[in-house]
């Protein structure tokens, strides 16, 4: 039944295409020419402002404090000057790897206090950014914190208040902003490479335990070992454990979900390359498929925002898809679709692939015009072929390019450059408190959106929910 199904719209189709110019016609753009991509790889040379010592703290030496703290110390002049965790097996790392004379606490206040230090990495549990980040501009210090800058939309007006008010640098820590393939795609983008922008579509898949933030726990985890008396004060009273603390992201208490851990960074890098100030709505929708460990957070994810028109750019919809349990084995690809191409981010890889649209209107192939009486179809062609060229009934064609970064090439070591050249000579940062706010209540909005089952109304000019 169904080989005969499809061996007869074989031949319904090879009909078409006989007695129609289904080339220059078809809407299909698969069928435009595919030259072979041109790669060319982008120019990096970085002079750094001066080397004025800056002394470092780190606040939060989990997994991403140690990842920040050694891009940090690639930058010269930057020093490091204390570590503070709760988890007291950490600490004990810090001296492993720093020497037994390295100040470490677990008291975040006492970092804070000292006169040596100059910034500070807030790399915590997400739940506690805002207050550790508002205190250390309070006693003087720039911050660098993680993404997402808040754990709260609420948070961040106060933290904008913050960083305005003690003249301080605060820089978030969505390091693809500093790179050289997103400097790239925005200069693409704004030379109308891809025509006009029309639609984002960002997608962060996994398939694995780790990917799904099922961190190993230490075997000596406790509400001792984890000070978690401490680690609750931001949230109001919790039983101790474990998985809250380790694996805090799956928990709408302490954490923020995908929105917050992976949809943030697919905001910040969209806001980046398009210039935008944030959307007009948020829709958002999940489900836990696989990961049932207790979490209470979704582990497949949908968001769907709408930018409006602005002075930045034209309107244009943004889909964000998070699913942990991806039979993909993994991906991570944002796909800016504009009318006359497509430029493709996979990390610091930008592809550019352009499709025009022929001049003429269609005629023929995938068309009304075989149903029409012979006669009229023949008069119509004519009509058709007197009034369009051949070239305008083809479609234009271009090479698509590849852009690559450099062999080695670090943005993560470039965003951290880029905020001690902030602390050196006052130049302001890219992902400051108010870029970090844009990228942070939209993707906060999206638990909230799920959670509540609605759209969620924002004003991205005002920073504010409608
Ligand atoms: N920019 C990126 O690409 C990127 C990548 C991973 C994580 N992150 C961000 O970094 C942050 C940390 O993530 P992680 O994977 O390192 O988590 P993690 O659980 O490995 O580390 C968090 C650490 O913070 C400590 N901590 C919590 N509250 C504290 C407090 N009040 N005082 C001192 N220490 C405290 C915990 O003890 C823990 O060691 C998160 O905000 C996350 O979103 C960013």
């Amino acid at each position: 039944m169904k080989n005969d199904h499809s061996t007869s719209r074989r031949k319904f189709l090879q009909q078409i295409g006989a007695t129609t110019l289904i080339t220059a016609a078809s809407p299909l753009s698969s069928l435009a020419a595919k030259e072979k991509a041109e790669e060319r790889i982008l120019h990096y040379e970085r002079k750094i402002a001066s080397n004025d010592k800056i002394r470092l703290g780190v606040i939060g030496y989990g997994i991403q404090g140690h990842f920040d703290l050694n891009s940090a110390l690639k930058v010269p002049g930057v020093e490091l000057a204390g570590i503070c965790d709760l988890y007291l097996g950490r600490l004990e790392n810090a001296k492993e790897q720093f020497g037994k004379d390295i100040f470490t606490t677990i008291n975040y206040k006492e970092l804070l206090d000292r006169k040596d230090i100059d910034a500070v990495i807030v790399a915590t549990t997400d739940c506690w950014h805002a207050r550790i980040a508002e205190d250390a501009m309070a006693k003087g210090k720039h911050v660098y914190v993680e993404k997402p800058m808040i754990y709260k939309i609420s948070e961040g007006y106060p933290l904008m208040e913050a960083s305005k008010k003690f003249g301080k640098v605060l820089q978030v820590g969505s390091q693809r902003v500093s790179s050289i393939s997103y400097a790239k795609a925005k200069e693409l983008l704004a030379a109308g490479e891809i025509g006009k922008l029309n639609m984002v579509n960002a997608v962060y898949d996994r398939q694995s335990a780790i990917g799904a933030w099922e961190y190993t726990i230490p075997k000596d985890a406790s509400a001792s070992t984890t000070n978690w008396d401490r680690f609750i004060e931001v949230t109001g009273k919790m039983a101790y454990d474990s998985k809250k603390f380790f694996w805090w992201r799956a928990f709408k208490e302490v954490g923020t979900g995908v929105a917050g851990d992976l949809f943030i960074h697919l905001l910040s890098g969209t806001h980046f390359i398009t210039g935008s100030k944030g959307p007009s709505s948020v829709y958002s929708t999940g489900q836990l498929s696989y990961w049932k460990d207790g979490r209470n957070m979704p582990d497949v994810m949908a968001g769907v925002m709408q930018y409006p028109n602005s002075k930045e750019h034209d309107a244009f919809q943004l889909t964000l898809q998070v699913n942990f349990v991806s039979g993909t084995g993994g991906q991570e690809i944002t796909q800016l679709v504009g009318s006359e191409g497509i430029m493709l981010v996979e990390g610091n890889e930008i592809t550019i692939k352009h499709n025009y649209m022929p001049e003429a209107p269609g005629f023929g192939g995938y068309d009304s015009v075989f149903t029409f009486p012979k006669k009229l179809q023949e008069e119509m062609q004519k009509e058709y072929d007197a009034k369009w060229t051949p070239a305008q009934k083809k479609r234009k064609t271009k090479a698509d390019i590849i852009y690559k970064a450099p062999e080695g090439y670090d943005e993560h070591v470039d965003h951290f450059t880029n905020f001690f050249d902030a602390i050196r000579t006052g130049k302001p940062v890219v992902e400051d408190a108010v870029f970090g706010f844009r990228a942070a209540a939209p993707a906060l909005a999206c638990n909230e959106s799920y959670f509540k089952k609605k759209i969620i109304e924002w004003d991205p000019e005002k920073m504010q929910l409608k």
